[in-house]
């Protein structure tokens, strides 16, 4: 059967793989294990919010969503909205603070698996709408970090003023005016920079990952883009056996932003990774990429069966209510109220 939401109440000590398999407290002080409801799609979506590129924004977007964080922030540290509260979400899903329900030895984990996409999308829908609840403005949107084109592999600038409540220290900060390179690794030794007259060809070969996520064999069978399933009783032996080809590219970003030594807080562990501003705009990026995969795929339903389409998940909704959300109900994002500012995909052809 379908993966099914944890019983909030069983919350265990979550474990830091970088670190040694350090025990971490990831579990949420107001969970309230009553009350809980179905999630319910917006039953009028227009007009829809628009996601923009972080460096694309205006000024005036610029401020709204830096006061919204900065809130957020402010937040009393037991409140569900609170930005803390919302970073360990992430850990709770991720770094197993949760059994399955009725398998008391598997843990839950939305990583490398089909999970991984509906999971974050919500994550980010409801990350969203708590913000836009925090000033009162709902048509805020959150950026994304347009990492497909040439001017977006760079960190964007509004995410590294360190004055700005978007500013995290805890990444490698060799990378603050760096392009990403999209083959670096930390190990054995961190990949070194590309030099401004190496600039085109790592570009190019950005591309070239990014054109491969959407090949006709890709394109083919979506546990390929999207995960192997799994489904309740199954748990993942190494996070990136089954995980999709989108959810392996994404992993590159999470490694470059954080630092090179372990345990890699922020962006590059895990449980601490939602705790970088940037980690909302990298996964907007990746929840992107899903909505263009769905379109090239003609927006049909995905493994159409309910081991998929029934599994679901908890979050805290704009009303500091949890609810049960369906994979089947994050398919579509117009239908979730936001949309994608139309873009140019450079890598679109650019092996042909
Ligand atoms: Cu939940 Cu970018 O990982």
């Amino acid at each position: 059967g379908p993966v099914q939401p944890p019983d909030v109440s069983m919350c265990i000590l979550a474990t830091d793989s970088q670190a040694g398999d350090e025990p971490v407290n990831c579990c949420p002080p107001n969970y309230s294990t009553t009350n809980i409801i179905d999630f319910q799609l917006p039953s009028s979506y227009e007009p829809l919010n628009q996601r923009k590129p972080a460096n694309k924004l205006s000024p005036r977007e610029i401020e709204r969503y830096k006061a919204a964080i900065a809130k957020m922030k402010q937040l009393d540290p037991k409140d569900p909205w609170n930005f803390m509260q919302q970073a360990t979400i992430h850990c709770t899903f991720c770094n197993g603070a949760f059994f399955q329900v009725n398998y008391p030895d598997k843990l839950l984990q939305v990583h490398g698996n089909w999970l991984f996409l509906p999971w974050h999308r919500y994550y980010l829908y409801f990350w969203e709408r708590i913000l836009g609840k925090i000033i009162d403005d709902p048509t805020l949107a959150i950026p994304y970090w347009n990492w497909d084109t040439a001017d977006g592999m760079f960190i964007p600038n509004v995410y590294l003023d360190d004055k700005s409540s978007l500013y995290n220290d805890n990444r490698n900060h060799d990378h603050y005016k760096a392009l990403m390179d999209f083959n670096y690794s930390n190990e054995p030794t961190p990949t070194p920079n590309p030099k401004p007259d190496e600039y085109d060809k790592v570009i190019k070969s950005n591309y070239d990952k990014v054109e491969k996520l959407f090949t006709k064999d890709q394109l083919a069978k979506a546990s390929l883009f999207m995960g192997q399933p799994i489904v309740a009783g199954e748990e993942n032996k190494t996070l990136t056996e089954n995980a999709g080809a989108m959810e392996i590219l994404h992993n590159l970003a999470h490694e470059w932003v954080g630092p090179v030594a372990k345990p890699n807080h922020d962006m590059g562990n895990f449980y601490t990774a939602a705790r970088d501003t940037l980690f909302f705009a990298h996964h907007a990026n990746v929840d992107r990429m899903w909505d263009i995969y769905s379109k090239k795929r003609g927006n049909k339903v995905e493994f159409n069966q309910p081991d998929f389409l029934e599994a679901s998940f908890l979050f805290y909704d704009e009303n500091r209510q949890l609810v049960r959300c369906k994979v089947s109900d994050s398919l579509s994002a117009e239908k979730l109220g936001y949309t994608y500012a139309p873009e140019v995909s450079p890598w679109e052809g650019i092996s042909r």
